[in-house]
């Protein structure tokens, strides 16, 4: 009874990583040519779970918008929008924030994660922004959400949300959303420490590589990516227990669009020193277009604000009488 609708989101709260690009942008293109609507957003209420310097906030949201269209995200396939204009994600957010359970919260392995040693410190937000996540994600009724694997934990508190809330009501009300975690780069690693993944939050800029990173220092980063002294398998098998040099191969095979087994049999015996320039040549031949875009469209921000602003209300359309039902299921 849903119709194929895809919603994602990205966290305006830094620079794009190729991370970004490889585990969700690349595959939200994809989507958008496919047999759904496709509906993006700027999270910038799950930015400030952590606080944003308010002048970089906006100006990350612009840059993430003009990320969006540069990867080939188009406004006219696409609805894009920013989500602290569309109220109704807030207002879902807070029922549900009394559907979930303090017990599902607490096993969230990203809030651990982001709050760190001193949770107790942390904001009431970051710890409830998986609730504000389902909302995002049901507020439109979407049954699919492209994702990195780091989401994963995330989108199943989106199912038991909408289906706590369907069984409480009595209703068949929220659909349960699939993930959609596909392609050989769903979680990228740090180039520092192949145990982290690559996050536009990591205080070591030579851990990712940013999208907005010219040639040289993409090449510098790539030449710098922690290694081991064994020449590259030549199949996947190889790869276990080795996961700076898995990393480097996955990101090859996603942004070559191979399968990991396809590059190895090309690149199977080589040297790191060997492989690393090939790498690097194909992630600048790959991002350098996107990131020149980027910067065309950054001295346009008029442009990008009109497009979040129209975009803004063609959410408003979906999500207004879908909260209003919600409402009325709910006896208010
Ligand atoms: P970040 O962790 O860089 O702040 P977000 O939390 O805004 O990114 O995530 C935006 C999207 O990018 C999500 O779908 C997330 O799963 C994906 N993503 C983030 N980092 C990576 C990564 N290292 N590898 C694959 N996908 C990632
Ligand atoms: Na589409």
């Amino acid at each position: 009874p849903f119709a194929p609708r895809v919603f994602s989101g990205i966290q305006p709260s830094g620079g794009l990583t190729l991370g970004n690009y490889l585990g969700a942008l690349k595959r939200f293109v994809e989507m958008q040519e496919e047999a759904y609507e496709t509906i993006y957003c700027m999270v910038d209420l799950h930015a400030i779970t952590v606080w944003q310097d308010p002048e970089k906030l906006r100006r990350a949201t612009r840059e993430l918008c003009a990320g969006f269209i540069a990867s080939g995200i188009d406004p006219r396939k696409s609805i894009l929008f920013n989500q602290s204009q569309v109220p109704e994600h807030a207002q879902l957010g807070w029922i549900f924030n009394c559907v979930a359970r303090m017990g599902w919260m607490k096993r969230m392995t990203q809030f651990k994660d982001k709050a760190g040693k001193n949770a107790e410190n942390a904001s009431l937000g970051l710890f409830g922004y998986p609730a504000l996540m389902a909302a995002d994600i049901l507020v439109y009724h979407a049954t699919h959400v492209p994702v990195g694997e780091d989401q994963k934990q995330h989108l199943e508190l989106t199912r038991d949300i909408a289906a706590k809330f369907n069984h409480d009501y009595g209703v068949d009300f929220f659909p349960l959303t699939e993930p959609v975690i596909e392609g050989a780069a769903t979680r990228v690693m740090s180039l520092r420490d192949g145990s982290k993944k690559m996050s536009k939050s990591d205080p070591s800029d030579m851990s990712r590589i940013n999208m907005t990173d010219d040639a040289d220092t993409i090449a510098a980063k790539i030449r710098k990516a922690r290694t081991d002294p064994e020449a590259l398998p030549s199949e996947a098998k190889g790869l276990e227990e080795r996961p700076e040099a898995r990393n480097l191969v996955n990101i090859y095979a996603a942004l070559a669009d191979m399968s990991v087994d396809a590059v190895l049999s090309e690149v199977g015996g080589k040297q790191f020193s060997e492989f690393k320039p090939v790498l690097s040549d194909l992630a600048v031949a790959k991002l350098a277009p996107i990131s020149t875009e980027m910067a065309r469209l950054m001295e346009e921000p008029d442009e990008i604000d009109a497009i979040l602003h129209q975009g803004s209300a063609r959410a408003r359309e979906i999500a207004a009488p879908i909260l209003k039902k919600t409402y009325e299921i709910v006896g208010m």
